[in-house]
C-alpha cells in the first residue's frame, strides 16, 4: 500500500480479554500510532443497520470468524484514509494463516507481532468482568461465545505464528498493564529504531 513502506507495521494477537484493546490505547499515545481493530471496524458495520452489517452480526453473536474479504475490505480502506501515518497498529488480526498472507500480499508486509500470552480461565474472567461494568453491552460477551472464540483462538495461532518467527514477540498477558507495556513498547522502539 502505497506510503506504508517505511512505518512500522505492528499485529496485535492475542485472546479474547488477553488485553489487545488496552495495550493498543497506550501504544497510541506513546507513539501516536493509527490504530485499526478489526473487531471495532465490524461493529460499526453492524450498528450501521445495512444489510451486511446484519449478517456480520449473526456471525459475531456465535463467536464465529467472519469471512476474510468483509474484513480485509474494511481494514483496506480504513487504512487508506489514515494517509500520512506514523505507524500501523492492527488489533485483531490475522486470526487465519490465510489473513496474514492476504494482508501482507495487498497491504504489506509486518515488522512486529505482538502476541500477548492469557490462560483461557483469565480471558473469560476479565471478558465477563468487563460486561458486568460497561454501559454498552458487546452481543458476544456471554460465556458460550467466548468458549466459542477461545477455542477459535487457540486452534488457529501457532499456525499464524509460525509464519513469522523472526518478527513475533511473545508477552506473558497475565501481567499488570503498565508491566505488559514496558515490554511491548521496548519492542516497538526497536523496531522503529530498526526501520530509520
Ligand atoms: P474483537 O472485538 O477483536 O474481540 P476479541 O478478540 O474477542 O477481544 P476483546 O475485544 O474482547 O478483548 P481484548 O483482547 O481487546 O481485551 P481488552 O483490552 O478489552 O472481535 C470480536 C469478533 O469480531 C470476533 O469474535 C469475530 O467474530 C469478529 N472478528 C474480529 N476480527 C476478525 C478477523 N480478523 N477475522 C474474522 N472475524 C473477526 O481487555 C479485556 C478486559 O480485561 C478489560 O476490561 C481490561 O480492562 C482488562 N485487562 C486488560 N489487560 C489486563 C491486565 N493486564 N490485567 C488485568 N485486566 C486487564
Amino acid at each position: 500500500m502505497a506510503g506504508s513502506e517505511n512505518v512500522p507495521i505492528i499485529w496485535i494477537l492475542g485472546g479474547p480479554g488477553s488485553g489487545k484493546g488496552t495495550q493498543c490505547a497506550k501504544i497510541v499515545e506513546k507513539f501516536g500510532f493509527s490504530h485499526f481493530s478489526t473487531g471495532d471496524l465490524l461493529r460499526a458495520e453492524v450498528a450501521a443497520g445495512t444489510d451486511k452489517g446484519k449478517e456480520l452480526s449473526e456471525i459475531m453473536k456465535r463467536g464465529d470468524l467472519v469471512p476474510n474479504e468483509e474484513v480485509l475490505d474494511l481494514l483496506l480502506k480504513a487504512m487508506k484514509e489514515a494517509k500520512g501515518s506514523k505507524g500501523f497498529l492492527v488489533d485483531g488480526y490475522p486470526r487465519e494463516k490465510s489473513q496474514g498472507v492476504a494482508f501482507e500480499k495487498s497491504i504489506a508486509p509486518v515488522d512486529l507481532i505482538i502476541s500477548l500470552e492469557c490462560r483461557p480461565e483469565t480471558m473469560v474472567s476479565r471478558i465477563l468482568k468487563r460486561a458486568s461494568e460497561s454501559v454498552e453491552k458487546r452481543a458476544d460477551d456471554n460465556e458460550a461465545t467466548i468458549k466459542n472464540r477461545i477455542e477459535t483462538f487457540i486452534k488457529n495461532t501457532d499456525e499464524i505464528l509460525s509464519q513469522y518467527p523472526t518478527q513475533t514477540k511473545r508477552v506473558d498477558g497475565e501481567r499488570d498493564v503498565d508491566l505488559i507495556f514496558c515490554e511491548v513498547s521496548q519492542a516497538i522502539s526497536d523496531v522503529i529504531a530498526n526501520k530509520s
